[in-house]
């Protein structure tokens, strides 16, 4: 499945806000997706940065100014908006937004934004008391009644000094915006995805667990795929240092049994359930109050006891179930005997031993069973990319 934003069209405003530097990374990171970016800024952000800074990374014209005779907007004004797939306002400045819900046109991208019809994305950045201002938010909720995206801002260290609200997002939070929105009306618009990730941890005492290597990538990703082809996520995590995807509802735990509990909750009305998540098998049978001392023993014995198979455990009429194996030998007949002992739809069958495979790793190479008997066995790919395999099948089944 090719990147959501390869050979599309977006158009990227860029108003008069520092946060503009972020644009440039944007920008950037557009193009390599193999995106088509028509950078346009207004008269502020040229304050901050020129339009060469753009053009070197886009390889393509920059507008400042509708009347430019060496812009393409000279001779057609709405050309950008109307071969447009998503327009992004990043930086947008309370300014701008005011004139976007007012619906003025008196520049190059309020004219734009204006014109197209595509999705328009606003990502704000300003100080904070700006951001709280009555004005910038009525402005803020005119736009979002008219279906404009508001994307942000985040909290945290602003320019002038004041911590609080109105920090641009980071640029994957802005690209993931940008796919969830590209991917509106995809083959699971209207369903309910519940995924599963990371290694659940099991106390032993206050500074102490029972942990295992899962970084939680593999289902990070599969819930941006399932995001980006239009599904409703809530993606279950054990701890990890990834950072929540934008558009995806994250719940964060950290034992099996709270996996559990919230993957009962979360699937009572989904569509689908994947279970990316290395679960602990075991638990200490009592999590010591105190921290353990190490005292004159050389050994420790600590009692466990058996968690309970979270997947074959639910059972909700209509649930598509996948399951991974995560397999050190006889990766089939292991993988095959869990597509069955736990009721699955299919099973992602993940040899851990191969190279570039499993746990950490920002590719997985897998073999697809089913319950009907099939085996597909899919090449090395990019964790998002087996994510969409498996949607597939995923949506297969629910149609
Ligand atoms: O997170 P990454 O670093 O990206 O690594 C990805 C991964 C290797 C963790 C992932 O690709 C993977 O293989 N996940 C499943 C790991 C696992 O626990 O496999 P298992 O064979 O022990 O369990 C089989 C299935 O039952 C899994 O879907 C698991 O989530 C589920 N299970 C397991 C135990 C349990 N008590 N309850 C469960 O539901």
């Amino acid at each position: 499945m090719p990147d959501p934003l390869a050979q599309r069209s977006i158009a990227l405003g860029v108003t008069g806000s520092i946060a503009c530097y972020k644009a440039v990374d944007l920008a950037s990171k557009l193009t390599q997706a193999g995106a088509l970016v028509d950078v346009i800024m207004t008269r502020e952000a040229c304050q901050f940065l020129t339009p060469l800074t753009f053009r070197s990374i886009t390889h393509r014209p920059v507008v400042t100014d509708v009347f430019d005779p060496q812009s393409e907007l000279s001779i057609d004004h709405v050309a950008i908006a109307e071969r447009a797939d998503a327009l992004i306002v990043a930086p947008a400045t309370a300014h701008t937004i005011a004139k976007l819900a007012l619906g003025l046109a008196d520049d190059a991208l309020t004219t734009t934004a204006l014109a197209t019809q595509a999705p328009l994305i606003i990502a704000p950045a300003m100080d904070a008391h700006m951001f709280d201002n009555a004005a910038t938010q009525q402005n803020a909720s005119t736009l979002k009644s008219r279906g404009c995206v508001i994307a942000g801002p985040a909290e945290g260290r602003l320019a002038s000094g004041l911590v609080g609200k109105g920090r641009l997002l980071e640029v994957p939070q802005l690209l993931g915006c940008l796919r969830q929105t590209l991917g509106r009306g995809g083959d699971l618009a209207g369903r309910k995805v519940v995924v599963s990730a990371g290694g659940t941890q099991e106390p032993i005492d206050p500074v102490r667990v029972i942990a295992n290597h899962s970084s939680g990538k593999m289902g990070f990703a599969i819930a941006e795929a399932a995001r980006d082809r239009g599904a409703d996520v809530t993606l279950v995590t054990a701890p990890t240092a990834l950072d929540s995807p934008f558009g995806v509802n994250v719940v964060k735990i950290a034992t099996a049994l709270e996996m559990r509990s919230a993957l009962q909750n979360k699937c009572a009305h989904a569509d689908a359930l994947i279970m990316a998540a290395a679960v602990a098998d075991w638990r200490p049978a009592a999590a010591a109050d105190q921290k353990v001392k190490k005292g004159s023993s050389d050994t420790w014995d600590i009692e466990l006891v058996k968690n309970p198979d979270i997947v074959a455990g639910i059972s909700t009429e209509c649930l598509i179930k996948v399951g991974f194996a995560a397999e050190s030998e006889d990766l089939l007949a292991n993988a095959q005997s869990k597509l069955l002992s736990k009721g699955l739809h299919l099973i992602a069958a993940n040899d851990i031993t191969a190279e570039h495979s499993g746990f950490g790793a920002d590719t997985n190479k897998v073999i697809l069973l089913d319950r009907e008997g099939g085996e597909e066995s899919l090449p090395l790919m990019s964790k998002y990319d087996v994510g969409h395999a498996i949607l597939d099948r995923v949506a297969g089944y629910l149609s």
